[in-house]
């Protein structure tokens, strides 16, 4: 057992040397493992004398816990080094402003939707949807305008080369959000009290034309509903979308084949140095046609028009939108134009409420 001196001295050299936790590892399996050099000269022990013995056991004994308090100094020892390193590597500057990211707006069309439909909600209205592809019985015939009426001709209708409904006539992109009209007193029968927004078609374009823009319906069927409901409805209409406390309605006698009596319906309006002011002032503006619903369309709808009754109205969206935003040109709003959207679109989190003010 010579030399035990010296091999505990180049054992704890050796450790102090080690440069990473593989490296200590093996030197750990090199002296204190199974066949490690240490571990041998304990199994010797068994076969001295019990005088050596006394001596060399807690030598080696002594030897192999320092060794192993060596061993855990500097296993700790590298572990604070890894971490210094990882500490010194990887970090974050976190006050590098964050990258710009691009924001989309809500169409005003969208947004005037939105508005529009919480006003109506609030006075008890759902929302009711068709197809924008529609059946000429649908766009016409059951709106009381049969294939001869010359309203046909005068809606600059779309008919499609290659749709046909059931008795054979091409079908239409829909020329009014009427036809909703129509369908949804199929399914909901009566009472009823429905908005429909929606696209609608017609061939014509100029400032004020696009051939696709945006109409909301109105229908409201009870026992009893009468002009005068319509009057008070849109009155509360006007004043909540404009933003205005009092507003003056105009109702100029006019036709549909769908109503009767039917009018269209102007509201108060100066037009001071180009600015438009609602509810004041000597001018008139037309914001939308409405009526009593025919008989003919309650029958065509299985409605008995003898039991119900009620009023109707299809009003401009794009139209409004341009009023109350102050947009001049109608086909601005369908040219995706990045700067206009970003001029005249909505933040997602403007949701018009009417308990707070309806815009921003
Ligand atoms: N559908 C008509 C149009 O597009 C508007 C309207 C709807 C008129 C309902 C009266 C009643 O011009």
């Amino acid at each position: 057992m010579d030399g035990l001196v010296e091999l505990k001295a180049v054992v704890l050299k050796r450790i102090l040397e080690a440069v990473n936790q593989e490296g200590l590892e093996n030197l750990r399996v090199e002296f204190l493992g199974k066949k490690g050099e240490i571990s041998l000269k304990m199994r010797e022990l068994g076969s001295m004398s019990s005088e050596d013995r006394m001596i060399f056991g807690p030598l080696l004994n002594s030897i192999k816990d320092e060794v192993n308090l060596a061993l855990l100094a500097k296993r700790a020892g590298l572990d604070d080094l890894a971490l210094d390193e990882r500490l010194r590597t990887e970090w974050l500057d976190v006050t590098i402003p964050a990258r710009i990211r691009a924001t989309g707006s809500i169409h005003p069309v969208s947004q005037v939707i939105d508005e529009v439909t919480e006003i109506f909600s609030d006075m008890g209205f759902s929302v009711a949807e068709g197809p924008q592809i529609e059946s000429d019985w649908y766009n016409f015939d059951a709106l009381n305008i049969p294939s001869h009426h010359p309203a046909r001709g005068e809606m600059d209708t779309f008919y499609m080369a290659n749709s046909k409904s059931a008795n054979g006539a091409p079908n239409v992109l829909r020329t009014h959000t009427s036809p909703v009209q129509i369908r949804s007193m199929q399914s909901l029968g009566a009472p009823i009290r429905i908005i429909c927004p929606g696209r609608v078609y017609r061939a014509d374009y100029d400032q004020t034309h696009t051939p696709m823009f945006h109409q909301v319906e109105g229908l409201a069927l009870g026992k009893d509903v009468s002009m005068a409901n319509l009057k008070w409805v849109l009155e509360e209409f006007v004043k909540a979308f404009f933003e205005v406390n009092d507003v003056e309605l105009r109702f100029r006698a006019s036709h549909f084949p769908f109503t009767e009596p039917s009018a269209e319906v102007d509201i108060r309006c100066s037009w001071a140095n180009g600015q438009l002011r609602i509810g004041e002032g000597d001018d008139w503006l037309e914001i939308l046609g409405s009526g009593m619903v025919h008989p003919k369309v309650l029958e065509a709808s299985g409605i008995n028009p003898n039991k119900w009754q009620g009023f109707a109205f299809g009003m401009g969206i794009d139209r409004i939108a341009m009023l109350k935003y102050g947009i001049p040109d109608l086909r601005a709003f369908f040219d995706s134009d990045l700067r206009w959207l970003r001029h005249y679109g909505f933040s997602c989190l403007d949701q018009p409420r009417l308990s707070a003010g309806l815009s921003r």
